[in-house]
């Protein structure tokens, strides 16, 4: 008998088929039973009537546990009422484990207690839903730069020094030597860039944060693309398109997984570049006109990302940030010295910064300075020098983080749901 996955069921109506999956739920009425069954891609309901699968079987049915796994056969039949519009009549079943004392049960559980039990709780609807939008926006990003020439090379993960900070750094041992694990893949994405022109790499990146926010994870995916000849401009362009497809093929693939998550479609749909621009000098000005006090010269928060991305019903890119409050391979601005031409896109919806990116300085001199002023061990970074030595051009790019992305697109209110298994400050554990 053939067997098939639950999403394809239909296709087997009035005839035999056979289903592997886990026991969702079972209720009884006399002597019928109801058998919820899932397999990952979908919920089945299985018709058990005891005077057609025998008194026997009908006794194993009724000791049947939620999370049991199984082997179901019978004949798919259309049911209006029944998930996915079809059900099957159980002729048969037989037992690969009994399932005991599944702790996760339907009633509400507290978010410790969920995350304790993080290895079970990806089996809960929402949470498969959730896992299967984070793999449709990793294989749309990933589509959308294949299909504009860019080439995916990887970065390393055991780095000699910091790129975006030494605060944040995590360090380890490397044979006698120190070593750090990347906070971004930037640099080496530079060098990507100009053997081929247009990069992206796409991998985990670590960050020490010791902030306990709904947004920070100690290890999170992040995608970088980075573009020879490219300016601030057209790094802007880049990453509103990206979204812009991205959010399509979300929309247009996994609108059962988002009506799961109960997530406003209509919100998604219509997020089309262009996005608007706004200055960073400009978004002082209107948090200082709404009563917000800020002075020139700080770092956003959450409070004003969310206050500037509420202002929008659209991303909005802020751009031209303090030089001050910018990793050292930023731009300055040509016309303005004390800002670099930086660019952060906020997401809607409260949600803040998901995309943070930059034109690179490109001058051998200017970025020498930047260096030895930020206290960074010079011979560590020669080699980057090198690409300001050879062939040096104007050349820029940015990071997305995938699970701020995945956080907004599902409307989660914490990322710690947006990653199989978070690490986050105080958890390591599953
Ligand atoms: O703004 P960030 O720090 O930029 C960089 O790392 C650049 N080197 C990227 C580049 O230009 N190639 O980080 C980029 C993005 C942020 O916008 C955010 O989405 C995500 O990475 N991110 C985090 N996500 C989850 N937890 C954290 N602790 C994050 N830190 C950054
Ligand atoms: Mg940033």
């Amino acid at each position: 008998m053939q067997t098939e996955l639950i999403k394809r069921i239909g296709k087997y109506e009035n005839r035999e088929v056979r289903v592997n999956g886990w026991v969702y739920n079972t209720r009884r009425s006399g002597k019928i039973g109801f058998l919820l069954l899932r397999d990952g891609t979908g919920i089945l309901q299985g018709v058990v009537i005891k005077n057609e699968i025998g008194e026997s079987k009908f006794e194993e049915f009724k000791r049947l546990t939620q999370e049991s796994s199984l082997s179901v056969t019978g004949k798919i039949v259309s049911n209006e009422r029944a998930p996915g519009g079809f059900e099957m009549q159980v002729a048969d079943f037989s037992v690969y484990q009994l399932s005991q004392d599944y702790p996760i049960t339907p009633k509400e559980h507290g978010t410790d207690f969920l995350m304790n039990n993080r290895h079970l709780w990806l089996r809960s609807r929402r949470q498969v839903a959730i896992l299967r939008i984070r793999h449709e926006i990793i294989k749309a990003t990933r589509d959308f730069f294949d299909s504009h020439d860019f080439t995916l090379v990887d970065t390393p993960i055991l780095t000699p020094n910091a790129a975006e900070g030494t605060t944040t750094l995590f360090e380890t041992e490397y044979f006698g030597e120190k070593a750090y694990l990347a906070q971004t893949g930037q640099l080496y994405g530079e060098a990507n860039a100009m053997a081929t022109g247009r990069q992206y790499n796409f991998g985990p990146t670590f960050r020490a944060e010791k902030s306990k926010t709904r947004r920070h994870l100690i290890e999170f995916w992040m995608v970088e693309p980075e573009i020879a000849f490219c300016d601030l401009e057209e790094n802007m362009q880049w990453a509103e398109r990206m979204l812009e497809f991205i959010l399509a093929r979300v929309v247009e693939n996994r609108r059962d997984d988002l009506a799961t998550l109960e997530r406003d479609v209509a919100m998604l749909e219509r997020i089309r570049a262009p996005f608007p621009r706004i200055s960073y000098t400009e978004c002082v000005d209107l948090l200082n006109r709404a009563g917000k006090k800020f002075t020139w010269g700080q770092d956003f928060g959450a409070p004003e990302e969310t206050f500037i991305s509420e202002q929008f019903n659209k991303p909005v890119m802020v751009h031209r940030f303090p030089a001050e409050i910018k990793a050292f391979y930023m731009k300055r601005d040509p016309e303005n010295e004390k800002v670099v031409l930086g660019m952060d896109v906020l997401a809607p919806e409260g949600y803040g910064e998901i995309i943070g990116g930059a034109e690179r300085e490109a001058d051998y001199e200017t970025l020498l300075k930047r260096i030895e002023k930020e206290g960074l061990p010079r011979e560590d970074f020669e080699w980057y020098l090198d690409l300001r030595r050879y062939g040096s051009v104007p050349h820029a790019g940015f990071g997305m983080g995938i699970e701020r992305l995945v956080a907004w697109v599902c409307k989660l209110p914490h990322v710690r749901e947006t990653i199989p298994f978070p690490r986050m400050l105080g958890r390591m554990t599953p």
